[in-house]
């Protein structure tokens, strides 16, 4: 074994703090719950449309919905490799530890019922916008790449994500004054939040157990598996901010590729590279950077650490 371990979370204390939290999806999202288009969805550090000098008020917050869209569309893809790690982990440690056992059923349960939630409100969305949303996938192909990973480097994905999530909602979607956000979207954000504060635990204690019985070279594999899995998503995101443009143009009705003289840019060019950049900070950097993966991470290899951290700067 080459891996340190941190002993700061313990199962029992997640089984707690999950029984706190007991919502259902129809308590977040239905027809007595609708979608207040009138206001922005995200706030502006995980959206990033009020530097786009090229779309008026309006044509950000429609940009802002579109966000939204994705934003929560991409986190039900994830889960859906999420979903079948945790299974299988689940089936791997058997019953020896119970209260893992029942700690990582329970993850796995709210990880659908959030695959649920997040379907609901593409529904919702949809129904609300008035314009069709391009949006990447299917799901089933994207999890079909990132399983055929090592699990280890399957878990390094999740924890990340997990701990970005934290990150998100921490610091920007709680306290978020100033920025009159529809409270039906920060509702989900807050109630999906509250269950991923003990995924987040117990990525690191699946993270550690898949890597107590590995050596060095397995390891640096899973480390590897990683970066390969980011740098997918990597491409991944850039194809949604093509999406992205391609539902912008149809909802606001004009054609943005038309150069402007003054610099020989076109608006899709000012949006694709200010997008391009968000959707890295937010979806990559943010999770690579996170100081709780970051530990994790010098807990299993320094030298993968360091190539994390010379990715996670490209990103940045
Ligand atoms: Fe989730
Ligand atoms: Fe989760």
């Amino acid at each position: 074994m080459t891996a340190t371990t941190i002993a700061k979370y313990s199962y029992a204390d997640i089984l707690k703090d999950a029984a706190k939290i007991n919502w259902q999806v129809k308590d977040l999202i239905g027809a007595d719950k609708p979608l207040d288009f009138s206001k922005p969805f995200l706030p502006e550090a995980l959206a990033h449309t009020r530097a786009i000098t090229c779309l008026t008020a309006d044509e950000q917050l429609v940009l802002n919905h579109i966000r939204g869209n994705s934003y929560l569309h991409l986190f039900g893809l994830v889960e859906e490799f999420i979903l079948p790690l945790v299974v299988e982990h689940v089936q791997s440690i058997g019953c020896v530890n119970i209260e893992a056992t029942q700690a990582y059923l329970g993850f796995a349960e709210e990880e659908s019922k959030h695959i649920h939630l997040f379907r609901q409100f593409a529904a919702a969305f949809a129904a609300g916008f008035g314009h069709r949303c391009e949006v990447i996938g299917p799901a089933s192909a994207i999890a079909d790449f990132v399983l055929q990973h090592s699990p280890l480097g399957v878990a390094l994905v999740t924890l990340h994500i997990e701990w970005m999530t934290q990150r998100h909602f921490l610091d920007s979607v709680r306290n978020h004054q100033g920025e009159p956000l529809d409270p039906q979207f920060c509702s989900l954000l807050k109630h999906h939040w509250q269950e991923e504060a003990q995924h987040a635990r117990l990525d690191t204690l699946m993270v550690q157990d898949l890597a107590r019985t590995l050596d060095t070279a397995a390891i640096a594999a899973a480390v590897d598996d990683y970066i390969a899995i980011i740098q997918y998503l990597n491409e991944g995101l850039k194809t949604q901010v093509q999406l992205d443009l391609i539902s912008l143009e149809r909802a606001i009705g004009r054609n943005l590729t038309a150069t402007d003289f003054s610099d020989c840019k076109s608006a899709r060019h000012e949006i694709q590279q200010i997008q391009e950049k968000s959707y890295q900070k937010v979806f990559l950097s943010s999770g690579m950077t996170h100081p709780n993966f970051v530990e994790s991470v010098q807990a299993l290899s320094r030298e993968g650490f360091a190539k994390i951290s010379a990715i996670a700067a490209q990103f940045s």
